[in-house]
Order: C-alpha cells, then structure tokens, then sequence
C-alpha cells in the first residue's frame, strides 16, 4: 500500500517543524525534520575546521559521515552521527550558517536525498525542509509551504531560544534569518519554493492554533476531498 506522504516546505523560522510535530501527532505519522541532517553535516564540518564554502572539503569529509534518525518514546526525532546524539547541539546559530552553507552543495545533497526518500517510502511521513514538494517528494499527497513576515519569523525564533535558555538577541536572529533566506533561495540546486502544486500559507497574521487549524483544513481536503468545516 503507498504511504502517506505530506510536504512542508518554508522559509526559516515560518513554524514548519511546531505544526509538523502537531500534525505528525494529531494524525499519527512520522515527522522528519530534514534540515537537522543538513545541520549534523555542518556540525561535523564546522567541527573538522573546514570552512563551510569549501566545497571540496566538505565533500572530503562525507564519506566519514553516518547519521541515523531514532525516534524516543515521545516521537520525537534524535538525530545520531557517528553514533553520537547531536540532536541539541545542531540548534546553535552557528551551526545554523553552518548548516545553510553546506546545503547549497550538490555533493552534500546529494548525500542526503536517499535517507529521505526511503523514509518516505517506509513510513507515513510528514516533512519539514526547502525541497521536499519540489525534489524528495514531487508526488507527495500533499504539499504546503509556510512562510510570513522576516521580523516576524525572527521574533518567534527568538522567544523560542530565550525560552530554550539560550544568549541570542533579535537583532542577531534576524540577521540570521535574512542571511539564510538569502542563502536558501538564491542557491542553484533545490531552492527554496514552493512546488507549483503548494498551498502557500502565511502565517503573519495567525497564531499557532489558527495557523494548526488551516493546515489541519488543507491536509484534511487535499487526502479525503472534503473541506473540514
Ligand atoms: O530547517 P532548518 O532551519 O533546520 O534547516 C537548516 C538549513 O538546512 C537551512 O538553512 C537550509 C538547509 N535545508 C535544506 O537546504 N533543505 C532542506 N530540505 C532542509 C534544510
């Protein structure tokens, strides 16, 4: 039988993996954060000391890299390389330029897009990146693309981090997220876009029950045919 198979796709900080976990919760699918395996590559990267433009070293250094996707009793996603759970340390702003640099190379892309694929294969997945409507899934059931404002995207991220205890301030934030809006979108292989058969949602104006709520309508109508409500 095929799976299900549902597309997130968005820019930083649009809410992408806090609706995904919920959808992946309320309709019983795995969620698959795919940009935490472009952050374990630029974890290992950053942690060899090459720069993370230098593409020839970065695809020197793939063919030492394993990484696993576990999933605890909560459901939620451990992301292990080299047998070692990095799951918190890949959420560093570092990490996250790290992260963004490497995914512009087809090398590294191309490392990573069987994992993803075969996860979809195996499993009823929901999955958040840049290209899954557009490259890993173009057959997915259903594909949404999330996006709102910069300033907002950047004031979510940053309440998230205060909260998460970490030192950031918004400025720096925002930066972050501009440079990886940048970064994402204006790189040749797998842009960030939204497949020619998205929903494009912008979430400016809706908080996360509204934003749960539309996406929960759209999921709903594009695999049953029927519009909740
Ligand atoms: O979703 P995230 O912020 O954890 O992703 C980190 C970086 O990885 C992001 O800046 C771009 C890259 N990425 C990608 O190129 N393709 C994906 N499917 C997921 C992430």
């Amino acid at each position: 039988m095929e799976t299900k198979s549902i597309a997130i796709d968005g820019p930083s900080g649009a809410g992408k993996s806090t609706l995904a976990k919920l959808t992946a919760k309320k309709l019983g699918l795995i969620y698959v954060d795919t940009g935490a395996l472009y952050r374990s590559i630029g974890l290992f990267v950053l942690r060899r000391g090459v720069a993370s433009k230098d593409e020839a070293g970065v695809k020197r250094l793939l063919p030492e890299i394993t990484l696993e996707m576990k999933y605890d009793g909560s459901g939620t996603q451990r992301v292990i390389l080299r047998g070692e759970d990095v799951t918190d340390e890949i959420r560093s702003p570092e990490v996250s330029i790290y992260a963004s640099d490497v995914s512009a190379q087809t090398a590294v892309r191309e490392f990573l897009l069987q994992m993803q694929r075969d996860m979809a294969v195996r499993y009823d997945v929901i999955m958040d990146g840049r290209d899954i409507g557009t490259v890993v899934m173009p057959s997915a059931g259903v594909k949404i693309f999330l996006t709102a404002d910069p300033e907002i995207r950047a004031k979510r991220r940053y309440d998230e981090m205060l909260a998460a205890g970490r030192e950031v301030t918004y400025d720096e934030v925002l930066r972050d997220i501009n440079y990886r809006d940048t970064n994402d979108s204006a790189r040749a292989n797998a842009p960030l876009k939204a497949a020619e058969s998205a929903i494009v949602v912008d979430t400016s104006a809706f908080n996360l029950d509204e934003s749960f709520d539309k996406i929960l309508d759209i999921i709903n109508e594009r695999l049953t045919g029927n519009g909740a409500k």
